[in-house]
Order: structure tokens, then sequence, then C-alpha cells
């Protein structure tokens, strides 16, 4: 089976073609990253027009040598992300599921990212604990069968990712932070500054990462220390709550695999710490470099091992489709 995917929740405009949800056919990602450096961060209404003017070409390019005739469904980000870009997708894929009269599937982005262990070989065994850190989310699911995901906690307030792009911003470096922060780190010491860990001790699954920025913005405000030692001591702060936490919830879940995905998971000191840390008690799947970014190979992959197709007229961008779906209970089967 053959599902065209397509995904533009952010600052990312991506198209794939993926076969029975493991392998890529052809893969196209077009990233609006480079136009926020000036703003520090995305601008919804530049994200969203950016993504207008590469849509067409995006799906062109994974089309190419393939004709509608070759594909079973399409699949869409419906949420969550930002609206205007959503938007773009959304309509985008219910006017080709139409013209085409092919099943649209419609994807929660969040889950979607611990897709991207399943277009690696090998496979993970289930049921498996997956950890998405991304610019938006920051959250524990449990992927106990396919079609039968359970959420088990999420931060309270900032996502890992907008912590390390808001904590780049407070220390003058561009857009997006993530990988500046890194490279900062690499010459600091992560000792250095004295900073919380929020909740690490707290019975449950929930995080929280404003407090930590606000340590880092009095630590920098204090005159005290090197950016290079904030950085380092910053991100070992992230480290060790990642670190705590998904100890707490394999020890819970025993699980056989960890899946470790999103944006963030690009980030070489937490995936290396992660993996030395529980590869004795699960399989630990790192998304790939390239896969660890918002990507439409993974909706693709989502939308065939959970294929829930449903009439076009109902099917909606909504920024709010995965908080939606957790619904208010801490621990809720999606
Ligand atoms: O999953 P993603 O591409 O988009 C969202 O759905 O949010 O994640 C983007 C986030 C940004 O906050 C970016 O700063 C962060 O991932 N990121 C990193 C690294 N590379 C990207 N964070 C830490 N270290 C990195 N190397
Ligand atoms: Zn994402």
């Amino acid at each position: 089976m053959k599902i065209l995917a397509i995904e533009t929740s952010c600052d990312e405009t991506s198209a794939a073609i993926v076969e029975n949800g493991v392998t890529v056919l052809s893969h196209e990602l077009a990233s609006s990253a480079k136009s926020h450096i000036k703003t520090g961060g995305i601008v919804p209404e530049v994200g969203a027009r950016q993504q207008i003017i590469s849509i067409m070409p995006t799906i062109q390019a994974v089309m190419d040598g393939y004709s509608p005739d070759q594909i079973d469904a399409l699949a869409v980000t419906v949420g969550p992300g930002l609206i205007g870009s959503l938007l773009v997708g959304v309509e985008t894929a219910k006017t080709l599921a139409w013209a085409w009269e092919k099943p649209l599937i419609p994807v929660d982005h969040v889950v979607a990212h611990l897709y991207s262990a399943w277009l690696s070989d090998p496979t993970p065994e289930l049921p498996a604990l997956g950890l998405t850190i991304s610019g938006g989310h920051t959250e524990f699911l449990l992927i106990k069968d396919h079609g039968d995901i359970q959420f088990l906690g999420s931060t309270r307030d900032d996502a890992a990712g907008e912590a390390f792009d808001k904590i780049a911003r407070l220390l003058k470096r561009p857009y997006p932070g993530g990988p500046q922060i890194e490279q900062m780190a690499k010459e600091g010491n992560p000792n250095a500054v004295p900073l919380p860990r929020p909740m690490i001790n707290e019975d449950s699954l929930e995080m929280s990462f404003s407090g930590l920025k606000t340590a880092v913005r009095n630590a920098r405000e204090s005159g005290e220390y090197q950016d290079f030692d904030i950085a380092a001591s910053f991100q070992q702060a992230v480290v060790d709550v990642l670190v705590a936490k998904t100890a707490r919830a394999i020890q819970e879940y025993q699980p056989k695999s960890l899946i470790i995905a999103g944006g963030v998971a690009a980030n070489t000191a937490i995936r290396e710490t992660l993996t030395k840390e529980f590869s004795h008690s699960a399989a630990v799947h790192v998304s790939q470099m390239s896969l660890a970014v918002d990507n439409a190979a993974i909706i693709g992959s989502y939308a065939y091992f959970n294929n829930h197709p449903q009439p076009i007229t109902e099917i909606d961008a909504d920024p709010l489709y995965h908080a939606r779906l957790i619904g208010t209970s801490r621990s809720k089967k999606l």
C-alpha cells in the first residue's frame, strides 16, 4: 500500500510516498526556518505564506515518476501546529483526495513523530515507550499496539525545544536555537552554573521547562557566567530531567522498546545519554537525524499502521487536535 503523505504543521513543507509504513519511496522537505532567523522565531503569517509557495513544487517533486493511480491513500497532518500552516497542507490533501478519489487519513503529528522508528531497521517491538521531544511537545506515550496508544505525561508548560530556542535567543543566537546551544555546550562546563531540575523527583511523567528558562535568565543577568557554560549547564539539566523521567516510565511500563523522536532528538548529548542509560533495559530506537525533524515520511508511516480514513468533509486543520485527543486525563488511551 502506497500512501502520499503531507506535513505542513510549522515551518517545514514536506511530502512523501511511503510503502507499507516502512519504506520511503520518495521524500521532499523544504524548510522556511532560515527566513525566521531575523525574527528569532517563526512568525506564523510568514510561515504560512512560505507553505503556500512550497506546497505544490514539493508534492510535484515526490510524485515525479509516480502517477495518482499508484497511490492508494493520502495522509495529512491535521494538528497540532500553526493554523495558517496546517490549513495549507490539509486543504491541498483534501483537494487531491477528492480529485483522485482516494481515501484521506487525518494524522496527529505528535504521535506520528514516534513512527520514525518504523522507517529504519530493525523496527521496534511492542509495547514501545515513546518520548517525543520537539519544539512544541515533550511527551511520553505508550504504543501498546498500533491503534492502541496511551498518553502517559507531558510538559506542563514549555516544550524542551522551545526552551532551547528561548535560551538561544537570550544568548543572542539565531533560530532554531537547539543546534546553536548544542554547539556552544561543547565548549562549556555542564557543572558551571547551578540550575534546577524541575519536577525531577515528582512521582509522575509530568515535566516543566519554564522555571529552568527563568533560572538560566537569572544566571545570565548575574554576569557571573560565560555563555558557553550557561549553554552546557542548561543542556545538562534537560538531559538529567529526560533521563530521570524515562527511567520512571521504563520501570512502570516495562516496554520492549524505547523510541526517542522529535526535533530535539537530533541533539547528540540527549540521544547518546538516553541510549547509554537505557539500552540494557529496552531496545533503544532514536530517530535518524533526517527523520527527527518535522517531515511527511513519519506521517505516511503512522497513517499506514493506524489506518482510519475519514470523509474529506469531516477533516479540518485543528491546532488543538492532539490536546483534544488527550483530554484532561493523565493517562488516556488515544
Ligand atoms: O520536531 P520539530 O522539527 O518541530 C516541532 O514539531 O516542534 O522540532 C523543532 C525543535 C526546535 O525547537 C529546535 O530548536 C529543536 O527541535 N532542535 C534541537 C536540535 N535540533 C533541533 N534541540 C536541541 N539540540 C539540537 N541539536
Ligand atoms: Zn514535530
